[in-house]
Protein backbone atom coordinates (compact mmCIF):
# COMPACT_ATOMS: atom_id res chain seq x y z
CA UNK A 1 0.00 0.00 0.00
CA UNK A 2 2.79 2.65 -1.08
CA UNK A 3 1.03 4.81 -2.68
CA UNK A 4 3.20 7.84 -2.25
CA UNK A 5 5.15 6.13 -5.22
CA UNK A 6 2.29 7.08 -7.27
CA UNK A 7 5.00 10.13 -8.13
CA UNK A 8 7.23 7.52 -9.22
CA UNK A 9 4.48 5.10 -10.83
CA UNK A 10 3.19 8.59 -12.55
CA UNK A 11 6.37 9.13 -14.24
CA UNK A 12 6.83 5.84 -15.54
CA UNK A 13 3.41 5.52 -16.76
CA UNK A 14 3.59 8.48 -18.69
CA UNK A 15 6.11 6.71 -21.33
CA UNK A 16 4.50 3.23 -20.69
CA UNK A 17 1.19 1.66 -21.73
CA UNK A 18 -1.67 2.77 -19.30
CA UNK A 19 -2.65 -0.41 -18.10
CA UNK A 20 0.75 -0.55 -16.13
CA UNK A 21 -0.10 2.34 -13.84
CA UNK A 22 -2.96 0.34 -12.73
CA UNK A 23 -2.68 0.03 -8.56
CA UNK A 24 -5.08 -1.38 -5.77
CA UNK A 25 -5.38 -0.07 -2.22
CA UNK A 26 -7.63 -2.59 -0.14
CA UNK A 27 -8.33 -0.42 3.00
CA UNK A 28 -9.89 -2.09 5.92
CA UNK A 29 -12.68 -0.60 7.97
CA UNK A 30 -9.78 0.54 11.22
CA UNK A 31 -8.05 3.48 13.09
CA UNK A 32 -4.38 3.00 11.83
CA UNK A 33 -2.39 4.10 14.97
CA UNK A 34 0.70 6.76 13.93
CA UNK A 35 1.53 8.51 11.02
CA UNK A 36 -0.73 9.06 7.95
CA UNK A 37 1.53 11.20 5.24
CA UNK A 38 -0.96 13.40 3.00
CA UNK A 39 0.35 13.68 -1.12
CA UNK A 40 0.48 17.61 -1.57
CA UNK A 41 2.32 17.65 -4.96
CA UNK A 42 0.99 16.06 -7.83
CA UNK A 43 2.46 12.82 -9.68
CA UNK A 44 2.27 12.50 -14.10
CA UNK A 45 -0.43 10.63 -13.45
CA UNK A 46 -2.91 9.30 -10.58
CA UNK A 47 -5.01 12.91 -10.23
CA UNK A 48 -8.31 11.21 -8.72
CA UNK A 49 -6.42 8.04 -6.65
CA UNK A 50 -5.93 7.90 -3.06
CA UNK A 51 -4.12 10.77 -0.90
CA UNK A 52 -3.21 9.56 2.01
CA UNK A 53 -0.50 7.32 3.22
CA UNK A 54 -2.06 4.61 4.87
CA UNK A 55 -5.43 5.05 4.60
CA UNK A 56 -6.12 6.56 7.74
CA UNK A 57 -5.54 7.67 10.93
CA UNK A 58 -8.31 8.88 13.44
CA UNK A 59 -7.13 12.38 12.08
CA UNK A 60 -7.16 12.42 8.51
CA UNK A 61 -9.68 12.23 5.69
CA UNK A 62 -9.62 11.25 1.92
CA UNK A 63 -12.90 11.24 0.38
CA UNK A 64 -14.40 11.31 -3.49
CA UNK A 65 -17.51 13.53 -4.13
CA UNK A 66 -20.15 13.23 -6.92
CA UNK A 67 -22.98 15.23 -7.82
CA UNK A 68 -24.93 16.38 -10.33
CA UNK A 69 -28.17 18.98 -10.59
CA UNK A 70 -31.10 19.53 -13.19
CA UNK A 71 -31.13 22.07 -15.73
CA UNK A 72 -34.40 22.57 -13.67
CA UNK A 73 -33.05 23.11 -10.38
CA UNK A 74 -35.82 20.65 -8.54
CA UNK A 75 -33.53 17.98 -8.57
CA UNK A 76 -30.42 16.82 -7.44
CA UNK A 77 -28.44 13.67 -6.21
CA UNK A 78 -24.82 14.05 -4.10
CA UNK A 79 -22.57 10.89 -3.12
CA UNK A 80 -19.73 10.89 -0.95
CA UNK A 81 -17.49 7.87 -0.24
CA UNK A 82 -15.28 8.59 2.80
CA UNK A 83 -12.09 7.22 4.38
CA UNK A 84 -12.29 9.11 7.85
CA UNK A 85 -13.73 9.29 11.06
CA UNK A 86 -16.05 12.11 12.67
CA UNK A 87 -12.69 13.32 14.47
CA UNK A 88 -10.99 13.75 10.84
CA UNK A 89 -14.51 15.30 9.57
CA UNK A 90 -17.05 15.71 11.60
CA UNK A 91 -20.39 14.86 9.31
CA UNK A 92 -19.51 11.82 9.01
CA UNK A 93 -21.38 8.53 10.89
CA UNK A 94 -19.16 8.40 14.63
CA UNK A 95 -17.54 4.25 14.96
CA UNK A 96 -16.37 4.10 11.39
CA UNK A 97 -13.48 4.74 8.95
CA UNK A 98 -15.67 3.85 6.03
CA UNK A 99 -18.86 5.06 5.41
CA UNK A 100 -20.74 6.90 2.34
CA UNK A 101 -23.88 8.82 1.92
CA UNK A 102 -26.04 10.26 -0.40
CA UNK A 103 -28.40 13.28 -0.77
CA UNK A 104 -31.23 13.13 -2.76
CA UNK A 105 -33.91 15.96 -3.82
CA UNK A 106 -36.99 15.45 -5.85
CA UNK A 107 -38.81 17.48 -8.32
CA UNK A 108 -41.48 18.53 -5.58
CA UNK A 109 -38.41 19.55 -3.26
CA UNK A 110 -38.09 16.26 -0.70
CA UNK A 111 -34.63 15.69 0.60
CA UNK A 112 -33.61 12.03 1.40
CA UNK A 113 -30.34 12.14 3.51
CA UNK A 114 -29.23 8.57 4.07
CA UNK A 115 -25.30 8.04 5.35
CA UNK A 116 -23.84 3.99 5.75
CA UNK A 117 -21.25 3.16 7.48
CA UNK A 118 -19.27 -0.22 6.30
CA UNK A 119 -20.26 -2.57 8.28
CA UNK A 120 -17.93 -2.49 11.28
CA UNK A 121 -15.96 -5.56 12.54
CA UNK A 122 -16.67 -7.50 9.32
CA UNK A 123 -14.99 -7.80 6.15
CA UNK A 124 -16.32 -3.85 5.36
CA UNK A 125 -12.93 -3.22 3.06
CA UNK A 126 -12.95 -0.50 0.56
CA UNK A 127 -11.14 -1.14 -2.71
CA UNK A 128 -9.98 1.71 -4.07
CA UNK A 129 -7.77 1.15 -8.24
CA UNK A 130 -6.11 3.96 -9.66
CA UNK A 131 -5.63 3.76 -13.44
CA UNK A 132 -3.97 6.38 -15.41
CA UNK A 133 -5.65 9.46 -14.09
CA UNK A 134 -8.88 8.23 -12.90
CA UNK A 135 -9.78 5.80 -10.15
CA UNK A 136 -12.56 3.32 -8.91
CA UNK A 137 -14.03 2.68 -5.64
CA UNK A 138 -15.85 -0.33 -4.04
CA UNK A 139 -16.97 0.32 -0.56
CA UNK A 140 -17.73 -3.57 0.62
CA UNK A 141 -20.96 -4.04 2.25
CA UNK A 142 -22.65 -0.97 1.17
CA UNK A 143 -23.59 -1.48 -2.41
CA UNK A 144 -21.97 1.72 -3.19
CA UNK A 145 -19.02 1.51 -6.17
CA UNK A 146 -17.76 3.94 -8.72
CA UNK A 147 -15.83 3.50 -11.73
CA UNK A 148 -13.89 6.27 -13.31
CA UNK A 149 -12.27 5.83 -17.07
CA UNK A 150 -7.97 6.73 -16.82
CA UNK A 151 -8.15 9.38 -19.18
CA UNK A 152 -11.09 11.03 -16.72
CA UNK A 153 -13.76 11.13 -19.53
CA UNK A 154 -16.77 9.13 -17.70
CA UNK A 155 -17.84 8.31 -14.40
CA UNK A 156 -20.05 5.72 -13.66
CA UNK A 157 -21.72 5.63 -9.92
CA UNK A 158 -23.41 2.87 -8.64
CA UNK A 159 -25.55 2.02 -6.10
CA UNK A 160 -27.10 -1.25 -5.13
CA UNK A 161 -28.60 -0.89 -1.72
CA UNK A 162 -31.68 -2.90 -0.66
CA UNK A 163 -30.48 -2.05 3.05
CA UNK A 164 -31.52 1.60 2.21
CA UNK A 165 -34.03 1.08 -0.52
CA UNK A 166 -31.61 2.68 -3.33
CA UNK A 167 -30.65 1.22 -6.33
CA UNK A 168 -29.36 3.18 -9.45
CA UNK A 169 -26.65 4.66 -11.34
CA UNK A 170 -25.07 8.27 -12.45
CA UNK A 171 -23.22 8.56 -15.00
CA UNK A 172 -20.86 11.42 -15.49
CA UNK A 173 -19.39 12.29 -19.49
CA UNK A 174 -16.94 15.15 -18.67
CA UNK A 175 -17.13 18.11 -20.78
CA UNK A 176 -14.22 20.48 -18.83
CA UNK A 177 -10.83 19.29 -18.38
CA UNK A 178 -9.43 18.21 -14.79
CA UNK A 179 -7.27 20.97 -12.99
CA UNK A 180 -5.62 21.23 -9.57
CA UNK A 181 -6.36 24.46 -6.98
CA UNK A 182 -3.27 26.56 -8.51
CA UNK A 183 -3.35 25.18 -12.46
CA UNK A 184 -4.46 22.18 -15.15
CA UNK A 185 -3.83 18.98 -14.38
CA UNK A 186 0.28 18.47 -14.64
CA UNK A 187 3.09 16.83 -12.64
CA UNK A 188 4.80 19.17 -9.66
CA UNK A 189 1.37 21.14 -8.63
CA UNK A 190 0.09 22.38 -5.60
CA UNK A 191 -2.69 20.36 -3.79
CA UNK A 192 -3.15 21.98 -1.59
CA UNK A 193 -6.47 24.61 -1.44
CA UNK A 194 -5.65 25.61 1.74
CA UNK A 195 -3.34 24.46 4.67
CA UNK A 196 -3.75 21.08 5.00
CA UNK A 197 -6.47 20.63 2.58
CA UNK A 198 -5.74 18.74 -0.75
CA UNK A 199 -7.87 18.98 -3.69
CA UNK A 200 -8.04 17.15 -7.24
CA UNK A 201 -11.21 18.39 -9.65
CA UNK A 202 -10.93 15.42 -11.79
CA UNK A 203 -14.48 16.32 -13.19
CA UNK A 204 -15.60 20.22 -12.94
CA UNK A 205 -18.39 19.78 -15.33
CA UNK A 206 -20.32 16.59 -17.18
CA UNK A 207 -23.47 16.40 -18.85
CA UNK A 208 -25.09 14.09 -16.05
CA UNK A 209 -27.72 11.39 -16.07
CA UNK A 210 -28.70 10.58 -12.88
CA UNK A 211 -31.08 7.40 -12.88
CA UNK A 212 -32.45 6.16 -9.41
CA UNK A 213 -34.81 4.56 -7.78
CA UNK A 214 -34.50 5.67 -3.99
CA UNK A 215 -37.27 4.21 -1.60
CA UNK A 216 -39.75 3.53 -3.95
CA UNK A 217 -39.86 6.91 -5.78
CA UNK A 218 -37.83 7.80 -9.04
CA UNK A 219 -35.48 10.48 -9.30
CA UNK A 220 -34.41 10.63 -12.94
CA UNK A 221 -32.69 13.72 -14.57
CA UNK A 222 -30.08 15.16 -16.67
CA UNK A 223 -28.21 18.62 -15.79
CA UNK A 224 -24.55 19.27 -15.05
CA UNK A 225 -22.77 17.33 -12.71
CA UNK A 226 -19.00 17.18 -11.15
CA UNK A 227 -16.33 15.12 -9.33
CA UNK A 228 -13.68 15.94 -7.15
CA UNK A 229 -11.75 14.77 -3.89
CA UNK A 230 -10.51 16.12 -0.98
CA UNK A 231 -8.09 14.86 2.00
CA UNK A 232 -6.09 15.81 4.61
CA UNK A 233 -3.40 15.19 7.50
CA UNK A 234 -5.69 16.86 9.82
CA UNK A 235 -8.94 17.40 11.06
CA UNK A 236 -10.77 19.07 8.84
CA UNK A 237 -11.96 21.74 11.38
CA UNK A 238 -8.31 22.81 12.63
CA UNK A 239 -7.47 24.10 9.40
CA UNK A 240 -11.11 25.66 7.78
CA UNK A 241 -12.94 28.52 9.80
CA UNK A 242 -15.41 28.83 6.48
CA UNK A 243 -15.86 27.92 2.95
CA UNK A 244 -17.63 28.87 -0.16
CA UNK A 245 -17.36 26.00 -2.97
CA UNK A 246 -19.84 25.53 -5.67
CA UNK A 247 -19.51 24.72 -9.05
CA UNK A 248 -22.32 25.24 -12.29
CA UNK A 249 -22.63 25.77 -15.87
CA UNK A 250 -23.33 29.63 -17.39
CA UNK A 251 -23.73 30.03 -20.85
CA UNK A 252 -21.24 28.33 -22.35
CA UNK A 253 -18.90 28.44 -19.27
CA UNK A 254 -18.41 25.45 -16.80
CA UNK A 255 -17.14 27.28 -13.64
CA UNK A 256 -15.78 26.05 -10.21
CA UNK A 257 -15.34 28.43 -7.28
CA UNK A 258 -13.63 27.92 -4.17
CA UNK A 259 -12.72 30.85 -1.25
CA UNK A 260 -11.41 29.22 1.95
CA UNK A 261 -11.04 31.42 5.29
CA UNK A 262 -8.39 29.36 7.72
CA UNK A 263 -8.74 29.64 11.06
CA UNK A 264 -5.95 32.33 11.23
CA UNK A 265 -7.84 34.64 9.11
CA UNK A 266 -5.69 33.88 5.50
CA UNK A 267 -7.96 33.81 3.04
CA UNK A 268 -7.72 31.06 0.08
CA UNK A 269 -8.86 31.01 -3.82
CA UNK A 270 -9.13 28.83 -6.34
CA UNK A 271 -10.88 30.11 -9.42
CA UNK A 272 -11.45 27.29 -13.23
CA UNK A 273 -13.79 28.77 -16.11
CA UNK A 274 -13.61 26.36 -19.29
CA UNK A 275 -15.52 26.61 -22.52
CA UNK A 276 -16.10 23.98 -25.32
CA UNK A 277 -13.52 21.95 -23.21
CA UNK A 278 -10.70 23.76 -22.92
CA UNK A 279 -9.50 25.88 -19.85
CA UNK A 280 -9.24 29.38 -19.79
CA UNK A 281 -8.33 29.57 -16.05
CA UNK A 282 -7.29 27.50 -13.75
CA UNK A 283 -5.50 29.48 -11.27
CA UNK A 284 -5.06 29.69 -7.20
CA UNK A 285 -5.63 33.17 -7.76
CA UNK A 286 -7.94 35.70 -9.65
CA UNK A 287 -11.56 34.76 -7.49
CA UNK A 288 -13.88 36.71 -4.69
CA UNK A 289 -16.36 35.28 -3.41
CA UNK A 290 -18.98 36.52 -1.21
CA UNK A 291 -22.49 36.27 0.15
CA UNK A 292 -25.50 38.62 -1.11
CA UNK A 293 -28.54 39.21 0.18
CA UNK A 294 -30.29 38.91 3.64
CA UNK A 295 -27.51 37.12 6.32
CA UNK A 296 -24.90 38.00 3.75
CA UNK A 297 -22.31 38.58 6.62
CA UNK A 298 -18.60 37.99 5.85
CA UNK A 299 -16.36 36.46 7.44
CA UNK A 300 -19.87 34.21 8.38
CA UNK A 301 -20.14 32.67 11.50
CA UNK A 302 -22.53 29.80 13.37
CA UNK A 303 -25.36 32.06 13.91
CA UNK A 304 -25.25 33.51 10.64
CA UNK A 305 -28.80 32.46 8.75
CA UNK A 306 -28.20 31.38 5.20
CA UNK A 307 -27.12 33.81 2.94
CA UNK A 308 -29.73 34.60 -0.19
CA UNK A 309 -26.96 33.90 -2.62
CA UNK A 310 -23.77 34.59 -3.48
CA UNK A 311 -21.74 37.34 -6.03
CA UNK A 312 -18.50 35.96 -7.80
CA UNK A 313 -15.52 37.62 -9.78
CA UNK A 314 -13.90 35.49 -11.80
CA UNK A 315 -10.74 36.54 -13.49
CA UNK A 316 -10.66 35.16 -16.83
CA UNK A 317 -7.50 36.63 -18.01
CA UNK A 318 -7.72 38.58 -21.21
CA UNK A 319 -11.25 37.74 -21.68
CA UNK A 320 -11.80 40.07 -18.66
CA UNK A 321 -13.72 39.59 -15.66
CA UNK A 322 -16.72 37.13 -15.33
CA UNK A 323 -19.21 38.85 -12.72
CA UNK A 324 -22.15 36.18 -11.83
CA UNK A 325 -24.79 36.17 -8.97
CA UNK A 326 -25.96 32.77 -7.72
CA UNK A 327 -29.09 32.91 -6.73
CA UNK A 328 -30.62 30.02 -3.87
CA UNK A 329 -33.39 27.69 -5.09
CA UNK A 330 -33.34 25.25 -2.39
CA UNK A 331 -31.40 24.15 0.48
CA UNK A 332 -30.21 20.08 -0.59
CA UNK A 333 -28.96 19.57 2.49
CA UNK A 334 -28.75 22.48 6.05
CA UNK A 335 -26.47 21.34 8.94
CA UNK A 336 -26.32 24.74 10.57
CA UNK A 337 -22.30 25.05 9.89
CA UNK A 338 -22.57 22.94 6.31
CA UNK A 339 -25.25 24.12 3.76
CA UNK A 340 -25.32 22.60 0.23
CA UNK A 341 -27.64 24.71 -2.23
CA UNK A 342 -28.90 24.21 -5.67
CA UNK A 343 -29.90 27.56 -7.71
CA UNK A 344 -29.61 29.69 -10.59
CA UNK A 345 -26.53 31.59 -12.08
CA UNK A 346 -26.94 35.22 -13.98
CA UNK A 347 -23.75 37.01 -15.12
CA UNK A 348 -21.16 37.54 -17.82
CA UNK A 349 -18.29 39.53 -18.87
CA UNK A 350 -19.28 43.72 -18.32
CA UNK A 351 -20.73 44.80 -21.25
CA UNK A 352 -21.24 41.39 -22.82
CA UNK A 353 -23.86 38.78 -23.40
CA UNK A 354 -25.72 38.11 -19.80
CA UNK A 355 -26.11 34.30 -19.56
CA UNK A 356 -28.20 31.90 -17.01
CA UNK A 357 -27.18 28.84 -15.86
CA UNK A 358 -27.76 26.02 -12.75
CA UNK A 359 -25.34 25.56 -10.24
CA UNK A 360 -24.77 23.22 -7.17
CA UNK A 361 -22.60 24.64 -4.24
CA UNK A 362 -22.04 24.51 0.06
CA UNK A 363 -21.22 26.57 2.57
CA UNK A 364 -18.99 25.77 5.44
CA UNK A 365 -18.86 27.74 8.58
CA UNK A 366 -17.45 26.67 12.05
CA UNK A 367 -16.80 30.19 13.65
CA UNK A 368 -18.43 31.95 16.82
C1 LIG B 1 -2.09 11.42 11.57
O1 LIG B 1 -1.02 11.69 10.69
C2 LIG B 1 -0.55 13.03 10.69
C3 LIG B 1 0.62 13.11 9.76
O2 LIG B 1 0.21 13.20 8.43
C4 LIG B 1 -0.10 13.44 12.09
O3 LIG B 1 0.25 14.81 12.08
C5 LIG B 1 -1.21 13.20 13.07
O4 LIG B 1 -0.75 13.48 14.38
C6 LIG B 1 -1.66 11.75 13.00
N1 LIG B 1 -2.79 11.55 13.90
C7 LIG B 1 -2.72 10.72 14.93
C8 LIG B 1 -3.95 10.61 15.79
O5 LIG B 1 -1.74 10.05 15.17
C1 LIG C 1 -37.42 19.37 -14.26
O1 LIG C 1 -36.58 18.32 -14.76
C2 LIG C 1 -37.05 17.04 -14.45
C3 LIG C 1 -36.01 16.03 -14.90
O2 LIG C 1 -35.55 16.31 -16.20
C4 LIG C 1 -38.41 16.82 -15.13
O3 LIG C 1 -38.89 15.55 -14.78
C5 LIG C 1 -39.37 17.88 -14.65
O4 LIG C 1 -40.59 17.77 -15.36
C6 LIG C 1 -38.81 19.29 -14.85
N1 LIG C 1 -39.68 20.25 -14.17
C7 LIG C 1 -40.03 21.42 -14.71
C8 LIG C 1 -40.88 22.29 -13.83
O5 LIG C 1 -39.65 21.76 -15.82
C1 LIG D 1 -1.92 31.85 8.58
O1 LIG D 1 -1.12 30.67 8.61
C2 LIG D 1 -0.41 30.42 7.39
C3 LIG D 1 0.36 29.12 7.55
O2 LIG D 1 -0.51 28.06 7.69
C4 LIG D 1 0.52 31.57 7.07
O3 LIG D 1 1.14 31.34 5.82
C5 LIG D 1 -0.29 32.85 7.01
O4 LIG D 1 0.59 33.94 6.81
C6 LIG D 1 -1.06 33.05 8.30
N1 LIG D 1 -1.93 34.23 8.15
C7 LIG D 1 -2.02 35.18 9.05
C8 LIG D 1 -2.97 36.28 8.77
O5 LIG D 1 -1.37 35.17 10.08
C1 LIG E 1 -17.69 26.90 -28.82
O1 LIG E 1 -17.73 26.09 -29.98
C2 LIG E 1 -18.77 26.43 -30.88
C3 LIG E 1 -18.81 25.38 -31.97
O2 LIG E 1 -17.51 25.06 -32.40
C4 LIG E 1 -18.50 27.84 -31.40
O3 LIG E 1 -19.54 28.21 -32.26
C5 LIG E 1 -18.47 28.81 -30.20
O4 LIG E 1 -18.10 30.10 -30.64
C6 LIG E 1 -17.45 28.35 -29.17
N1 LIG E 1 -17.61 29.19 -28.01
C7 LIG E 1 -16.62 29.85 -27.44
C8 LIG E 1 -16.99 30.76 -26.31
O5 LIG E 1 -15.46 29.75 -27.82
C1 LIG F 1 -26.11 40.97 -9.95
O1 LIG F 1 -26.66 41.50 -8.78
C2 LIG F 1 -26.42 42.91 -8.64
C3 LIG F 1 -26.94 43.33 -7.28
O2 LIG F 1 -28.27 42.93 -7.10
C4 LIG F 1 -27.12 43.64 -9.78
O3 LIG F 1 -26.83 45.02 -9.68
C5 LIG F 1 -26.57 43.12 -11.11
O4 LIG F 1 -27.26 43.70 -12.17
C6 LIG F 1 -26.73 41.60 -11.18
N1 LIG F 1 -26.08 41.11 -12.39
C7 LIG F 1 -26.60 40.15 -13.16
C8 LIG F 1 -25.85 39.80 -14.38
O5 LIG F 1 -27.63 39.57 -12.87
Amino acid sequence: MKIQNLALVGALCASTPIVLCSQTITVSNVVQLGNSVGQFVSGASGLDGPKMDPEINSTSFDWWYFDAVSENNSCAVVIVFYMTTDLGFPFVLPLSTLSVDIFATFEDGTLVFLPLNNPPLSAGTATVVTDGDGSSGVWEGTGFEWKGAPDLSQYVVTIDSPLLGISGTLVLNSVAPAHYPCGPNQAGQNLEVSPHVGWANAVPDANAVADFTILGRKLQFTGPGYHDKNWGDQPFTENVASWYWGHGRLGPYSIVWFDVLALNGSEYISSYAAVNGSIITASCSGIKVRPTGTNSQYPPVITSGNPQGFHIDLDLGSEGILEVNVTSNLAIADAILYTRWSGSMSGGVKGGIVYTGVALYEEFKFQV
